[in-house]
């Protein structure tokens, strides 16, 4: 007889996600932070009553991400690393959107019914992050949270030596202008994003003190002018959009570059064979609720990187479920375009 965990696995596994993004907005892994307590004075602390925080701490330690030792509940190795707000490899901000703006059942299939992006009851999000200053703090830090560590390890498999100003085009916080500028003395970054996020990257960046390194542009990366560049960071941005307008963004990218310059697309691959891996396939969902866009694999990047006149196409792992294409303007000088 069939044991029958793999679909029953996977029904329940959305609780996970569920208790992950509770403990984090009830401060629970903060709480432990500094050392082991027993239950009751970490719910005296939590402001809750045991038996509900019992409930959650059994589920998390079942998760492996609390454990229980002689001083009380302690946290596990990786919630130490990726669960403690304002610690470097923190995923906090990230974790804490899912409060408000969980992927559900209902989401995807009205996401799959209508066409169109989900999340905000149909709004396009970007503009309203435009008119709500919140929703744009809260998804700007969770983009943060997300890319710092991946843009630390984008730094290291990039080569900028020779310095060069770097456009990072719907930079966000500026997560990783802030990693490559560390890693590269002589690099000078842009990051260019909406002016309500821009807002957001300056203070990130004068946190990181690299003002005058990393500056911030307030423009809209299809339309407004913008700087001729060395090489131009696409960050987790053709994955917003349908192929036709991330061909029209790379476009304008191959007509800013200047002839020696490379794009960098800096994205969560899927494989070409459509198997996988299956977190890079679910954030495909992610993309289904949240946009108009997709996860690419790299056969189909290189491909749309192709038809939108670059050339010398490689991509290679970083870290973890991240990779980075990188090419080059095809034929370099005199390409019509440049700084339209
Ligand atoms: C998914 S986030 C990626 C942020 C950052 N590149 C990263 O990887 O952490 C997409 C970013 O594109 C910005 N964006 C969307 N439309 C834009 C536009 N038309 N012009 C400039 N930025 C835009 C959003 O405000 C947001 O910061």
């Amino acid at each position: 007889m069939r044991n029958q965990t793999q679909v029953y696995d996977a029904y329940i596994a959305g609780r996970q996600s569920a208790a992950l993004a509770a403990a984090v907005r009830l401060g629970l892994f903060d709480a432990l932070a500094p050392g082991a307590l027993p239950l009751e004075e970490l719910a005296r602390r939590l402001e809750v009553a045991p038996r509900p925080l019992g409930h959650l701490v059994r589920a998390l330690v079942a998760m492996d991400l609390l454990a229980r030792g002689p001083g009380g509940i302690e946290l596990g190795a990786e919630a130490a690393a990726e669960l403690v707000t304002g610690a470097p490899g923190s995923l906090c901000g990230l974790i804490d959107l899912e409060v408000e703006n969980f992927l559900t059942p209902r989401l995807v299939l009205e996401a799959l019914r209508s066409d169109a992006p989900s999340v905000y009851g149909g709004d396009d999000p970007w503009a309203a992050h435009q008119r709500d200053p919140e929703r744009a703090r809260a998804f700007t830090r969770a983009m943060h949270s997300i890319s710092l560590r991946p843009g630390e390890a984008l730094a290291e498999s990039v080569d900028f030596s020779r310095g060069g100003l770097l456009l990072d085009l719907g930079g966000g916080s500026g997560a990783l202008s802030i990693a490559l500028a560390r890693r590269w003395p002589e690099l000078r970054c842009t990051v260019v994003d909406l002016p309500e996020v821009c807002e957001l990257a300056e203070e990130y960046v004068a946190g990181a003190g690299l003002e005058g390194r990393v500056e911030t542009l307030p423009a809209d990366f299809f339309a407004d002018p913008l700087p001729p560049a060395d090489a131009v960071l696409l960050s987790q941005i053709l994955h917003d959009w349908t192929p036709e307008r991330g061909e029209a963004l790379l476009r304008r990218v191959r007509g800013l570059l200047r002839p020696e310059g490379r794009v960098l697309v800096h994205e969560k691959l899927v494989s070409d064979d459509g198997r996988g891996p299956l977190a890079n396939a679910l954030v495909d969902l992610d993309m289904l609720v949240w946009t108009e866009g997709q996860q690419y694999s790299a056969a189909s990047l290189a491909a749309l990187l192709e038809r939108s006149g670059f050339e010398g196409v490689s991509s290679r792992r970083t870290t973890g479920y991240w990779s980075v294409v990188e090419a080059r303007p095809a034929g370099a000088a005199g390409l019509p375009g440049a700084g339209d």
